[in-house]
């Protein structure tokens, strides 16, 4: 499955602990795009669609949450607990996102701008695309 696991160097020191995000080192892509998730409401699951063209990384930098992954093929969970474990997903896997913690902040760094018409939001059309 086109996904990955990247451990982010932390610089700690006597102050407290700092995390870069860098494109090339342990962004695999050109960060075109950030957003980030917060104020999740309890039992709610986001994401739920298949992107054609966009990379993404995935960080919890405060608290917790789930990502469901599945390339049509596989299905997979990852659990994103803290602030230094980025997780890659390539084109083409559909994504949900829930199980969040109170207070949980999901950073997403993409690689493209924002392009509606690149989003598969149905799951049998992510199929459908997936099988042809
Ligand atoms: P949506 O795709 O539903 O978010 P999620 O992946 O978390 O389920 O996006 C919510 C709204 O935000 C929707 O109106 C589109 C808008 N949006 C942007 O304008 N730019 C962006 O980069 C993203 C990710 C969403």
């Amino acid at each position: 499955m086109n996904y990955k696991l990247i451990d982010m160097k932390v610089f700690g020191d006597e102050r407290g602990k700092l995390v870069s995000l860098e494109s090339g080192s342990n962004c695999p892509f050109e960060v075109k795009r950030c957003f980030y998730i917060f104020d999740t409401k309890d039992g709610i699951a986001r994401g739920c669609h298949a992107n054609r063209n966009s990379e993404f990384v995935l960080i919890a930098i405060n608290g917790s949450c789930k990502v469901k992954i599945d390339d049509g093929k596989n299905v997979e969970t990852v659990t994103l607990n803290n602030p230094h474990k980025g997780l890659y997903l390539g084109k083409m896997m559909w994504k949900e996102m829930y199980d969040f913690s109170y207070n949980a902040i999901l950073l997403v760094l993409a690689s493209t701008h924002y392009d509606e018409k690149e989003y598969i939001r149905n799951y049998d059309d992510f199929l459908k695309e997936i099988n042809k």
